[in-house]
């Protein structure tokens, strides 16, 4: 997999430290209460079981299945909710973690789903932000990193379904983002 990756973009140990303070962060904010955390699945599986460890206090967890990508390297522009059901959040805090926030459109409608099933309130947090501007006005409550405007993979973030399980964030090469049948 490494031969696919152009370049590293954040290794393992500088998200590590990054984790540490995002997880202080989130603690100090959410002294007591009843907080919940929803995973969007799936790329923010790899950034929240390892953010959400390091949050030194209780909470409960939910994970949603979302589509807006399509497992291409372009924002689909519709997010689809994919669960059959959808998690109990009337009168809840709700901590709402996204692998990335791109065009917004992802997090904008889950945190307006979340808002109309009756979430007190709607927290977001993201591994990493695009340095882009976005057309729907939404910043996440809490940002890992802010990147520049391109395709990334690694970390939970997937292209065509694969890399997620790489441990640093990284650009694939041309050849490997050439090689996928329909790229
Ligand atoms: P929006 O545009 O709704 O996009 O903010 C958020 C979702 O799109 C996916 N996404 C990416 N996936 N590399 C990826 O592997 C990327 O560079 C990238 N940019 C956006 C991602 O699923 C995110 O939840």
């Amino acid at each position: 997999m490494r031969a696919d990756i152009e370049r590293i973009l954040i290794d393992e140990e500088i998200i590590e430290k990054r984790l540490d303070r995002m997880a202080e962060e989130i603690g100090r904010d959410f002294p007591q209460g009843n907080l919940l955390a929803i995973i969007l699945l799936k790329g923010a599986l790899v950034f929240a079981a390892d953010l959400l460890r390091r949050v030194p206090r209780q909470l409960e967890l939910e994970c949603l299945n979302v589509s807006s990508y399509h497992g291409g390297l372009e924002s689909s522009g519709t997010v689809k909710f994919l669960d059959r059901s959808f998690p109990e959040v009337r009168g809840r805090h709700v901590l709402l973690l996204d692998d990335i926030l791109d065009t917004g459109r992802t997090l904008h409608a889950v945190a307006e789903r979340l808002r109309a099933e009756g979430a007190q309130a709607v927290h977001t947090c993201v591994l990493l932000a695009k340095d882009r501007p976005r057309d729907q006005e939404v910043a996440a409550d809490y940002t890992g990193f802010v990147i520049g405007d391109e395709f990334v993979v690694g970390y939970g973030l997937d292209y065509r379904g694969r890399y997620r399980n790489l441990p640093y964030v990284g650009v694939l090469t041309r050849e490997a983002i050439e090689r996928e049948p329909g790229a």
